[in-house]
């Protein structure tokens, strides 16, 4: 594998010279509820840095603010510390299923450009209330109104410039909202993959939003002018094509849809006939609980609803306080199977946002949230299951 050395105040970029993207087998994510980190899929748009010194490693403050900050590691490790359970998830997630029916741009993942992990941080909002802007602001007096997270690596797409993306500061003030400045995942320090020594983690939104390896925050009026922010992650309509797009009529995409996924099956799997325990993940953006996750084992003749789970012990109520807010729910039903069938599985959020049956109706160019129907197909035949 080709690596190239570059050298750089604290950041020694010792790195794979291809972005870095992985996934890992749909079986895995349904083995626990909080996802191992090795098992947490990786998406990189650039090489990745290796943050060597941390004790030069610093966040600079700057922007529409009156006095412009460096915030050290330890000064960062010094405020409250939240740890905050919070699924991650891909805006490119099953994005090569919607290519089969017509071709988009990006890379391809399956149904695993996900995972649940429990973030360890300071609040955003205690960081930005150090500066002088205060819980609960959605503009500064000298005008700021979204927080722009640039990170250390450089990618392609911003023409050697730093990855970055912003979020409303009204989102960045709200302790509710629960933004981080992460340093741990699943109690261990963030390794390289996830951002070391330290990321963003915007519960709710599109992973493409949680900054990794972050630099510098800005304070500024407009939402960022990054390549991600407004040159992709954006939802445009099936009729949009590349030779009539017109990239600023449309936001920078933020919270994801209602989305769920059976895992405990490959598609064309055989199995035997009798009792089979269908289970996958469920997961809405922007707070929002799983209402209801409905399983069909006739091709969506018929419906029935499965159990949801988040905490062993704890039932699962939709927006129940005792819920992890920002995490995906776990559910699984089992049936007997006596023949080859489509098994379909559809998820209902606390909004009673429903997953959208076709994946045509949702087609993008981008390939971006493929919330359709989750759909396998299963042979009557031998099987080890
Ligand atoms: N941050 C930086 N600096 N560079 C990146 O390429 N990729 C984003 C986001 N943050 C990215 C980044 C995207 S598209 C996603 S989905 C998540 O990181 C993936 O986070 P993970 O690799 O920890 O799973």
């Amino acid at each position: 594998m080709n690596r190239v050395l570059i050298v750089c105040e604290y950041v020694q970029s010792y790195v794979y010279n291809e972005p870095f993207n992985a996934e890992p087998p749909r079986s895995a994510l349904v083995s626990s509820y909080v996802t191992p980190v090795e098992l947490f899929f990786k998406r990189n748009h650039g090489p990745i840095p290796l943050v060597d010194d941390i004790e030069r490693y610093c966040v600079d403050i700057n922007g529409l603010i009156e006095t412009p900050k460096k915030l050290y590691f330890r000064d960062i490790r010094m405020l409250p510390k939240y740890n905050v359970t919070a699924t991650l998830q891909c805006a490119g997630n099953r994005r090569t299923a919607m290519s089969i029916t017509r071709k988009v741009k990006g890379v391809g993942w399956n149904v695993s450009a996900i995972g649940n992990a429990v973030w360890g941080g300071a609040k955003l909002a205690d960081i930005l209330e150090l500066i002088g802007v205060p819980k609960l602001t959605s503009s500064t007096q000298s005008g700021g109104k979204h927080i722009e997270f640039v990170s250390i690596d450089k990618c392609e797409e911003e023409n050697g410039g730093p990855y970055k993306a912003s979020i409303p500061l009204s989102q960045a003030t709200n302790p509710e909202a629960d933004v981080l400045l992460a340093y741990e995942m699943n109690g261990e320090p963030l390794n390289r993959d996830h951002g070391y020594p330290l990321r963003v983690i915007v519960p709710g939104v599109i992973g493409a939003r949680s900054v990794k390896w972050l630099d510098s925050i800005n304070i500024i009026a407009e939402e960022c002018q990054g390549f991600f922010m407004q040159k992709d992650y954006k939802m445009f309509p099936p009729s949009v094509d590349w030779g009539n797009i017109s990239w600023n009529t449309r936001k920078p995409q933020m919270d994801f849809p209602v989305q769920s996924v059976i895992c405990s099956l490959e598609d064309a799997q055989s199995i035997k006939p009798g009792k089979v325990r269908i289970s996958g993940y469920a997961v809405s953006g922007g707070c929002r609980g799983i209402e209801r996750v409905d399983v069909s084992i006739d091709g969506g003749k018929t419906w029935r609803e499965a159990t949801r789970f988040q905490k062993t012990g704890t039932p699962y109520i939709a927006d129940g306080i005792s819920n992890d807010k920002w995490a995906w729910v776990l559910f699984e039903l089992t049936v007997d199977i006596p023949q080859s069938t489509e098994i379909i599985a559809k998820a209902v959020d606390s909004a009673a946002n429903v997953q959208p049956e076709k994946v045509q109706d949702i087609w993008n160019l981008r390939g971006i949230l493929n919330t359709s129907w989750h759909r396998v197909h299963v042979r009557i035949g031998h099987s080890n299951m």
